[in-house]
């Protein structure tokens, strides 16, 4: 051991906030199809998996009825902006575990750079908003490279905090995260450890709008089944129109892509009744791409909740659990943010709320009206435990992804 300062801590704070609204789809294959590889596409992939793996893993974890909902995008973002400060093993770790072992950092770096600017062409009906910060103690100073990289790749912002008085330093970082999550999130950082060196904060937010909104009048009270024996009453959204759909008679599971204005959806993966356990199991970005693909337009009858929560989380278990063990343990290697103290990660946690609304936004609903071709609509309930997936189309990101098992759990 040779840092004096052992017990020095680095905290990554993870946290997003989702605001969804819905409505509307158009195709975005042919968006895809004159763009060639994109840099930021070389993390679609590995991020899908790293996605699927967190789910598991949270998922073995998670009470029955419980809701589970997080950014696998934010993520992904926070541990590669913490693997630019690592080394050895720690560094090999993360990368493992992020599935980026044939990449390195600086692909890595430009990848994500090349992301957040395409998120960065915010339309007016949508906005996303995905960034990082690093509040760095009084008196400590991370290497040049380490703060430039942050800044420069990742969009982070620095500041610095004094942890020394940790109830102020919580407050200030409050108020960052705050102000990033539009009052989205506001008591994330509480209890901080005076010895703190760092916070890595990374946050998504994301508002958007249906792209064919759902009418407040055709909102009803109705009945939720969170399992066999549990009934839920929710605010039942009714909306008959054209959506790409699919049913997954071998795989027990229908799903539907509500898009939002802009390029972004929520697909929604509507386990048949009793087989979400059987799902759950299997699913992987395979299984999303195979019911991407076979996605057809049909009119469609569709009864969706309307609901907000809230879920957070602490991913120290899952990382662990995933092969991050090195970075919170003594033999941490982050010689890349200091060479004069010696730093682990003390505990990942992570907050994602979402709203899901007729329209999300305060704008007036246009109307939009579409021809219904004269045939009956397949009908949509989605009165029982779904998975949702926010999917962002132009850098093919999972924005967030959850199982809704209760929608009026908070
Ligand atoms: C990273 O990989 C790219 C492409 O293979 C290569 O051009 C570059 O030199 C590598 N950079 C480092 C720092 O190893
Ligand atoms: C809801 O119903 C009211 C009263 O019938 C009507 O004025 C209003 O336009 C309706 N809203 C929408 C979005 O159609
Ligand atoms: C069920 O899933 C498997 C694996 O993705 C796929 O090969 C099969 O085609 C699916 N069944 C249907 C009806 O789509
Ligand atoms: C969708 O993404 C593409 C590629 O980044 C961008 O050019 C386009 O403006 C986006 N469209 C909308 C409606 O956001």
């Amino acid at each position: 051991m040779r840092g004096i300062f052992a017990s020095c801590a680095l905290a990554a704070l993870l946290l997003s906030a989702a605001w969804a609204d819905h409505q509307h789809h158009h195709d975005h294959s042919s968006e895809h199809s004159h763009e060639g590889e994109l840099s930021c596409h070389k993390l679609s992939s590995p991020n899908a998996d790293f996605a699927f793996a967190l789910y598991k893993s949270l998922n073995a974890q998670t009470a029955a009825g419980k809701n589970i909902f997080y950014s696998p995008l934010g993520i992904s973002t926070a541990l590669s902006m913490l693997s630019t400060g690592a080394s050895g093993e720690t560094h090999s770790q993360l990368f493992s575990s992020l599935g980026y072992s044939t990449l390195n950092q600086t692909q890595v770096n430009e990848a994500y750079e090349h992301l957040f600017h395409m998120m960065g062409h915010s339309q007016e009906a949508q906005q996303l908003e995905v960034g990082n910060g690093v509040a760095v103690r009084t008196d400590f100073s991370p290497l040049e490279k380490f703060l430039k990289d942050a800044m420069h790749f990742y969009s982070g912002e620095i500041f610095k905090v004094d942890f020394a008085k940790p109830d102020e330093a919580a407050a200030e970082i409050n108020r960052f995260i705050a102000s990033k999550t539009h009052d989205k999130i506001k008591d994330m950082v509480k209890d901080l450890d005076p010895s703190m060196a760092m916070v890595l904060i990374n946050y998504v937010y994301f508002r958007g709008q249906w792209e064919k909104p759902f009418d407040g009048n055709h909102t009803h009270k109705a009945d939720f089944h969170v399992d066999k024996t549990t009934t839920v009453k929710v605010d039942m959204m009714k909306r008959m129109g054209r959506y790409d759909f699919y049913h997954d008679t071998d795989n027990h599971t229908t799903v539907i892509m509500v898009p939002y204005k802009g390029n972004t959806s929520m697909m929604i993966v509507l386990p048949d009744e009793g087989k979400m356990k059987e799902v759950e199991g299997f699913i992987n970005k395979d299984y999303i791409r195979h019911w991407h693909n076979k996605l057809y337009r049909n009119s469609v009858e569709l009864f969706l909740p309307k609901f907000s929560i809230s879920a957070d989380a602490v991913l120290d278990h899952s990382l662990k659990e995933m092969g991050i063990t090195d970075a919170f343990e003594n033999s941490a290697d982050f010689s890349g943010m200091s060479d004069s103290i010696k730093l682990k990660v003390s505990k990942v946690s992570h907050q994602a709320v979402l709203s899901v609304d007729e329209t999300g936004t305060e704008a007036a609903a246009a109307t939009t009206i579409e021809i219904m071709p004269m045939s009956m609509p397949i009908n949509i309930n989605v009165n029982r435990p779904f998975l949702a997936f926010i999917l962002e189309h132009s850098t093919r990101s999972i924005l967030f992804m959850g199982k809704i098992s209760n929608p009026t759990a908070a």
